[in-house]
């Protein structure tokens, strides 16, 4: 997965945009971009949408973001979009491994009640929008088979914080949300979750999202949520391994294959030793996964 594109789940008319959009997974959205009112009919339009666009064989991943565990709304979400199998569910304000185990338990009782394989949910969770969140990050290691992935978001950590902005007059995030930032990606790596970076809300920016996207995938991120159309094509590009990135991946493994008792060789005057055979390793396992290699 590279790209992740939210679209508010009580606009079927997006809905239906979204699934020629390119993008590699859906997130069906009930939470904030869904007015309170909204809510009830976010969830039947969710279900609708599941089971229509689970019936295609080449369909992008289905997650649904529900609301966070405080707000009372969690249960009526699950109930309402389980029924329609999504691969995942993203957790917002989660705060570290005891509301993914929380989710877990939750997601195992629906799944009985519909009928779907134990364990087929998978969970997302986003790990940073709470002061709280970020000293529990470290406890996501463990908490459930289904995490699979990890993200972030400045946007309510800023208002948790009560800060006046989150990025400076570069447009880009200002201490205190790089170190989210690098948090997120410290526990998904821990925890054995994909690193996703969070969203850039300044859509008419191509340029600013590409540098992004590139900062995110230099440091491990291996994709990135988008809140428009138009950002999916430049996320997907920048997160699919180039085929210089694939060669020299290739270079890397065949040296160390040709002598398996080195630890260490030089390529191009450049030093590499097993660290850069599991970071190849890595690159070509995404390369494979977008069709490449
Ligand atoms: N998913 C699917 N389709 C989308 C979309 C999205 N996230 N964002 C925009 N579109 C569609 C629009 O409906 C429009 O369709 P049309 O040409 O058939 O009318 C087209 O793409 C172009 O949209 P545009 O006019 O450029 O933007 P907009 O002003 O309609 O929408 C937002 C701007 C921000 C409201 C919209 O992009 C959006 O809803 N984004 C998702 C917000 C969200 O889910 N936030 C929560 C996570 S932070
Ligand atoms: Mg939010």
């Amino acid at each position: 997965m590279r790209s992740l594109l939210f679209i508010p789940a009580d606009s079927p008319k997006k809905l239906q945009k979204g699934l020629s959009s390119a993008a590699d997974a859906l997130i069906l959205d009930l939470e904030d971009s869904v007015a309170t009112d909204r809510k009830a009919d976010a969830r039947a339009i969710a279900l609708a949408f599941l089971k229509e666009a689970s019936a295609s064989s080449l369909r992008p991943r289905l997650i649904v973001r529900v609301n966070s565990l405080d707000t009372g709304l969690t249960d009526d979400d699950l109930d309402g979009v389980v029924a329609g199998a999504p691969d995942a569910i993203m957790l917002p304000k989660a705060e570290g491994g005891p509301a993914v185990i929380h989710l877990d338990a939750k997601l195992t009782a629906r799944e009985a009640v519909h009928g779907i394989a134990h364990g087929h949910t998978e969970i997302i969770a986003l790990a940073t929008e709470t002061a709280a969140s970020l000293f529990a990050a470290g406890s996501y290691r463990g908490a459930s088979a289904r995490l699979t992935g990890l993200t972030w978001g400045a946007e309510d950590l800023s208002a948790d914080l009560g800060a006046e902005a989150n990025r400076d007059q570069d447009g880009r995030f200002t201490s205190p949300y790089v170190m989210a930032r690098n948090l997120c990606l410290f526990a998904a790596a821990s925890a054995g979750a994909q690193a996703i970076d969070t969203v850039h809300i300044d859509f008419r920016n191509e340029a600013g999202l590409r540098e992004e996207a590139e900062a995110a995938r230099r440091d491990g991120f291996t994709a990135k949520m988008a809140i428009h159309p138009a950002q999916v094509p430049i996320i997907n590009e920048v997160f699919t391994p180039t085929a210089d990135a694939i060669a020299r991946a290739k270079t890397i493994i065949a040296a160390f294959a040709a002598d398996r008792d080195t630890g260490v060789v030089g390529i191009g005057g450049v030093m590499y030793d097993r660290a850069h055979v599991a970071r190849a390793e890595r690159l070509l396992a995404r390369a494979k996964a977008a069709g490449l290699g």
